[in-house]
């Protein structure tokens, strides 16, 4: 097979991380004689210091040319005093709605040697496999009127929360046909309690869940789900819920499994898939060597599944991601007594000997 990948490395640590999950899909290339050809553009911070903008549009061109997205993480101090439109997040934004990525799938799974990563007990971690399906192009990331006017007293900061049936219509089968794959419960997460786009959600996702009988459906209010993800996260299989609560409770979901350096994501629904870690640039720990690349491997890994139905590479990634924490080695996040600590490169070379190793 051959295919392009656009390869948006972005800020922080993402210059970082990115280059060894480029070095595991290489490797995947090799082995089983295909040619990714990754091809690298600017997005982000990075942007915005060359062109001014944080998503030029020859990234976007590139985007659009090739058959998926590997994207590292932007932002950093350095660009937060800046105006909205050239903020790097706004680049993020920018790139999901202008390939039409409205579902986000973030798997946050417990890798067994990291159970004494995570801060909860091991009985309450043990064993969680969580996929979080969050919508991505919606809600109040997106929603008009937004902004900040001027009033007679002072000023006013407006956002919106918008749904559309057709929005929560198409989320809701993401949500039901990854449902069918796994163990079949979704758990529909809103504030239809006080909110009406809620009302409108929990609605639609039931008419949604009529399609499929052999799915038990079940809603929570999003402030509950917060606690029950701490308080007995086995109960959950499918999470899907709005954009904003998604972006909350995927970072809840993801400490359940030791650090948020493990997290990859798939954003799916156009025609080109984009894949990132959840995580951000994490500015204090950039240039150091020691962020953890593994989600953005993984990221890899879905891609190879979801994007080019690979599915034997990309379980050969997942297994070398096991084989390399079973043989003890960790990233500072991930450390603890006992383990090996390794930084940013040594990890991307230890999975990547595990992946030529395994038969
Ligand atoms: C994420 C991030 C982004 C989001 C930010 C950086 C815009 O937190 O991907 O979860 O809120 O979607
Ligand atoms: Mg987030």
């Amino acid at each position: 097979m051959n295919a392009t990948i656009a390869v948006l490395a972005g800020d922080g640590i993402g210059q970082e991380i990115v280059p060894e999950a480029v070095k595991a899909l290489q490797a995947i290339g090799e082995r089983f004689g295909h040619r990714f050809e990754c091809r690298n553009a600017l997005m982000g911070g990075c942007a915005v210091d060359a062109t001014s903008v944080p998503l030029p549009p020859e990234t976007l061109s590139l985007a659009k040319q090739s058959q998926a997205v590997l994207l590292g993480a932007v932002g950093g101090p350095k660009w937060e005093g800046i105006e909205y439109a050239k903020r790097p997040e706004r680049a993020l934004l920018g790139i999901r709605e202008a390939l039409g990525l409205y579902a986000n799938l973030r798997p946050a799974k417990l890798y067994g040697p990291l159970v004494d990563a995570s801060t909860l007990k091991r009985e309450v971690v043990e064993d969680i496999d969580i996929l979080v399906v969050r919508e991505l192009t919606g809600g109040i990331y997106f929603g008009k009127p937004r902004g900040i006017e001027k009033t007679a007293t002072g000023e006013r900061g407006i956002n919106t929360e918008v749904y559309t049936t057709e929005e929560i219509r198409r989320i809701a089968i993401v949500a039901f046909d990854a449902a069918r794959k796994r163990r079949r419960r979704v758990t529909s997460v809103d504030k239809a309690n006080v909110l009406e786009s809620s009302e409108l959600w929990r609605r639609v996702v039931i008419e949604v869940g009529k399609s499929y009988p052999d799915v038990e459906l079940s809603h929570m209010y999003v402030d509950n789900c917060a606690m029950q993800l701490v308080r007995y996260p086995k109960q959950f299989d499918v999470i899907v819920t709005t954009n904003m609560f998604g972006d909350i409770l995927s970072d809840e979901a993801a400490m359940l499994t030791g650090s948020i350096g493990m997290l990859p994501s798939a954003s799916i629904g156009g025609t080109i898939g984009l894949y990132e870690p959840i995580h951000g640039s994490a500015p204090d720990i950039a240039g150091k060597n020691i962020a953890n690349p593994i989600a953005t491997i993984a990221s890899v890994g879905m891609m190879l599944s979801y994007t080019f139905n690979l599915q034997m590479e990309a379980q050969l990634i997942e297994q070398a991601i096991v084989k390399t924490l079973d043989q003890g080695a960790r990233t500072k996040d991930i450390f603890s007594s006992g383990t090996k600590l390794v930084g940013t490169k040594e990890m991307g070379d230890l999975v990547l000997a595990n992946m030529m190793k395994s038969p």
